[in-house]
């Protein structure tokens, strides 16, 4: 079952990385791999794998191209544990499934989370390969979803439950990385900060909802995101959210990309992510 507590999965992962997690003085940095940051699982110094199925009450990934695993080790100088792979609500999960690796993480004593995902662009500013830091969104998923039925006592642990106000929580500092990162390599135009608006899919937006969703404000669109980031704020965590624009969606203009000009923008994005994620990496491991 995918309702109940964290707690076993915790002791679970604590138990087959004994080692690893009595390195204490070690920051600990998780990561969410989105579509877009599969690659930075190979520059990750693994100490251990744990999948999805070994973890009790944690579903199977189904995705392509989500590897549905949890990976232990050390990259520029911290530790790191990838979150490889994510459930969906169009893959029939309940909110409950789909936050559980995030409330994993968040019970894990990490210091800091970066939540990466795939988005369509719907800000017509905005271009394939760009990046955009989350700093707002509109959590349709979690209405649909249910997020409320997560405001239970042992989903992440530590963390209150009840009532919160939704104020962004991007971690300044952690934006302040991206634009130099980004401005380092001559790409300053190809970041931006904006709104991410969730649904469950599957089906992509219809014209009319594009409409609608420019209308409201979002910048970008995905399936993702908005209960990891929910969770991983109210646990008091660092947090910052990224989303690859992989497709603009702006159905009044014909649709002109090929898959392969997709995957070779994102795997380009992937890699100044990767370069990202090291930079904040490394500013933890200076504290
Ligand atoms: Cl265009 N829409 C949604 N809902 N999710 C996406 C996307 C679009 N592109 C990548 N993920």
């Amino acid at each position: 079952s995918s309702s109940g507590g964290v707690s076993a999965m915790v002791d679970c992962v604590r138990k087959q990385a004994a080692g690893w997690f009595a390195d204490s003085e070690t920051p600990l940095l998780a990561v969410i791999l989105g579509s877009g940051l599969g690659g930075l699982a190979d520059s990750i110094d693994v100490a251990a794998k744990i999948g999805f199925d070994q973890l009790p009450g944690m579903p199977v990934a189904t995705a392509l191209g989500h590897r549905g695993e949890f990976l232990l080790g050390r990259f520029a100088g911290v530790r790191v544990i990838a979150m490889a792979g994510r459930l969906h609500a169009y893959e029939g999960h309940d909110i409950h499934a789909i936050s559980r690796g995030m409330a994993l993480l968040a019970s894990l004593s990490v210091d800091a989370v970066i939540i990466s995902c795939a988005a369509g662009g719907l800000n017509s500013r905005y271009q394939t390969g760009d990046l955009v830091i989350i700093d707002e969104h509109i959590g349709l998923l979690h209405g649909q979803m249910g997020m409320a039925a997560l405001c239970q006592q042992d989903t992440v642990r530590g963390a209150p439950s009840g009532l919160r106000c939704g104020r962004p929580t991007c971690d300044p500092e952690f934006a302040d990385i991206v634009y130099q990162v980004c401005s380092a390599e001559g790409a300053a135009g190809r970041i931006h900060r904006g709104t991410y608006l969730a649904v469950s899919g599957p089906n992509y937006e219809t014209r009319a909802e594009c409409r609608m969703m420019k209308s409201w404000g979002a910048d970008i669109v995905g399936m993702s995101t908005v209960p990891e980031v929910v969770l991983s704020s109210r646990a008091g965590l660092r947090t910052i959210a990224i989303g690859v624009v992989t497709n603009m969606a702006v159905p009044d203009a014909p649709m002109t990309a090929s898959h392969e000009d997709v995957l070779a923008v994102s795997s380009r994005a992937s890699e100044r992510l990767q370069r990202i994620v090291g930079a904040i990496a490394a500013s933890l491991s200076r504290y």
